[in-house]
């Protein structure tokens, strides 16, 4: 009697066990962090976005390398590697306030989605391709309104220029944090896109955690930036491309005139 009770304890246990075992495969924390806090910025095996794709990652670096740069990344900046990264992307991945245990949560699904030890790796799910931004002038004129506060977040947060200065025509903004005009430059679409999802810097988590940009409301920002970065780096091609267009149509007439001379 009190053996069957016992086998049937640990029959049970055994149950539990596989179960979680199961239910750990599926829900893996790892990836559950990792989509919530790093794939603003990255991919695994979907390509370079605002950060490095980490495909093979666990690969090419060593796990302790791995861990500082997850947990605090502003304190190894110094690294050779770092310094290379830092240089191709144009900017510093953000602490984020990852815990080490966190972190090798991270770590360890990086390690079985992306590439990690040969053999036993399951194959990276095909991410797709982040997606440019097309740039509209109703999407630019929204993004701007929003940044300015000209017309409100759907779901209630500041204007952006409540806080951010940003030298564009027609936008004057705060002075409680930094000029966002030059930082599309450096952190691109998938980096600005990071910085709104992944709320990094807490004083934008105070005001957006419970206040959420929608998508279109991102986009219309994305697009703000975007326009206004290329329009900074346009200043001189404007200029030139009326003696660009001059050019083309002397060369024209030249042809033209050749073409009549052979024809006589
Ligand atoms: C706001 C954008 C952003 C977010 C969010 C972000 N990263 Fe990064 N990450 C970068 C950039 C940019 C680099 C390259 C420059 C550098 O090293 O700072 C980088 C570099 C890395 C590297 C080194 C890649 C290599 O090729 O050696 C790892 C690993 C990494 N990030 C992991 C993570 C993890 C894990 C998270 C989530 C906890 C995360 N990152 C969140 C932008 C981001
Ligand atoms: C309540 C004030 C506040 C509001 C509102 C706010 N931000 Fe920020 N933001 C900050 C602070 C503070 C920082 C971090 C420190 C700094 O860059 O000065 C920051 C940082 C950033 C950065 C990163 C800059 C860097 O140095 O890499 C970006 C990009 C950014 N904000 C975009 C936005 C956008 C877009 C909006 C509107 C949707 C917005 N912020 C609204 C306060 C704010």
């Amino acid at each position: 009697m009190a053996r069957g009770i016992l086998r049937a304890a640990v029959s049970n246990l055994c149950l539990v066990l596989v179960l979680s075992l199961g239910a750990h495969a599926y829900g893996d924390p790892g990836k559950d962090l990792f989509d919530k806090q790093c794939s603003g910025c990255h991919s695994v095996g979907g390509g370079d976005g605002g950060g490095p794709d980490l495909k093979g990652v666990t690969d090419r670096r060593a796990e302790e390398w791995l861990e500082s740069i997850i947990i605090e990344p502003d304190k190894m900046a110094k690294d050779a590697a770092r310094q290379e990264l830092i240089k191709k992307y144009g900017y510093e991945m953000p602490n984020l306030g990852i815990s080490h245990d966190d972190a090798l949560k991270i770590i360890a699904w990086l390690k079985s989605a992306g590439g990690g030890t040969a053999g036993g790796a399951t194959p990276a799910a095909p991410q797709a391709k982040p997606v440019e931004t097309v740039v509209t002038p109703e999407l630019v004129a929204k993004g701007m309104a929003l940044f300015t506060g000209a017309r409100p977040f759907a779901n209630g947060g500041s204007p952006c220029a409540a806080c951010h200065p940003f030298r564009a025509p027609g936008v004057s903004g705060g002075n409680m944090a930094t000029d966002l005009s030059d930082h599309y430059e450096g952190m691109g679409e998938q980096g600005l896109r990071g910085v709104l999802k992944s709320l990094k810097f807490p004083v934008m988590k105070k005001m957006y955690a419970d206040r959420p940009l929608t998508e279109e409301e991102s986009t219309a920002i994305v697009a703000f930036f975007k326009d206004a970065a290329a329009q900074k780096r346009g200043g001189w091609s404007f200029d030139i491309f009326p003696i660009a267009g001059a050019g083309f149509f002397v060369f024209c007439l030249a042809v033209l005139i050749l073409y009549k001379r052979r024809t006589r």
